[in-house]
């Protein structure tokens, strides 16, 4: 028989030795200010370099890495210079890409996706009295001066003659890229919706601008009525 004060000791460690894990399951569960501890690092923490920095990793110690040598984009350019730019054999494009039919549906698809994106500053008709333009300018005819300091370019009218002028792909790139106050689209609306649009609103110059040889003769007397 071990002496008593062996049993109480004995008895003190095993109840002592499950404090640890008491604390660690306490501090897991109760919300805290500052972070946890992070045992295994994985990749949670990486180091991050600011834009022209200098990172000792490399020989010539700049963060910034050029571009290597011979790399081949698979995208921005993957569809050809008519899909992805608007241009073919250096000029704009007059028609769609091929791979963009020229339907009703695509038409309607243009229509759709301008209605979204385009009409708030050019109006659904392109006039570029969309409903920020009216906001704009209720704001900047305010007696005092403007209100906020506003400043306003009103969006172009795509019936503008230079406008109108324009081929399909002078637009799709209008779209893409966007025109000194007005921001591109890229990075927004995929390429073939922005055929669509193109020639959507290629379809509202037309709408616009028609003249009696665009009926059909059929249907002319109807109109003359
Ligand atoms: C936030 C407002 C705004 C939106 C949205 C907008 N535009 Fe514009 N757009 C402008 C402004 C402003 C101009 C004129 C820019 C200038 O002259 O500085 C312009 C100019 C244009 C022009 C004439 C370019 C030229 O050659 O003069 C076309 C075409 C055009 N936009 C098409 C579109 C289409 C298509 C969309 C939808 C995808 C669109 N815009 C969305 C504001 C907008």
């Amino acid at each position: 028989m071990p002496p008593r004060i062996a049993i109480f000791a004995s008895v003190l460690l095993v109840l002592l030795a499950a404090v640890p894990f008491a604390v660690i399951a306490w501090v897991r569960s109760a919300p805290s200010p500052s972070r946890p501890v992070h045992i295994v690092q994985d990749m949670d923490f990486q180091p991050r370099f600011n834009t022209q920095t200098v990172n000792l990793l490399f020989q010539d110690q700049r963060a910034m890495r050029p571009q290597i040598p011979g790399v081949v984009a698979t995208s921005g350019n993957a569809g050809g210079a008519h899909f992805e730019q608007g241009v073919v054999d250096g000029a704009w494009a007059t028609g769609l890409p091929g791979s963009v039919p020229m339907t009703m549906e695509t038409l309607q698809r243009g229509q759709a996706r301008f209605n979204i994106y385009c009409t708030a500053c050019h109006g659904y008709s392109g006039y570029g009295d969309g409903i920020v333009n009216q906001r704009a300018i209720a704001l900047m005819s305010n007696a005092e001066g403007p209100i906020y300091g506003t400043a306003w370019v009103q969006a172009k009218s795509v019936h503008d003659p230079t406008v109108r002028e324009q081929p399909l792909g002078q637009i799709f790139n209008t779209i893409t890229h966007g025109i000194r106050n007005m921001s591109g689209y890229a990075a927004q609306i995929p390429p073939a919706d922005r055929w669509a649009i193109a020639a959507y609103v290629k379809t509202l110059q037309r709408s616009q601008d028609a003249t009696l040889q665009d009926v059909p003769p059929e249907n002319r007397a109807s109109l003359n009525q």
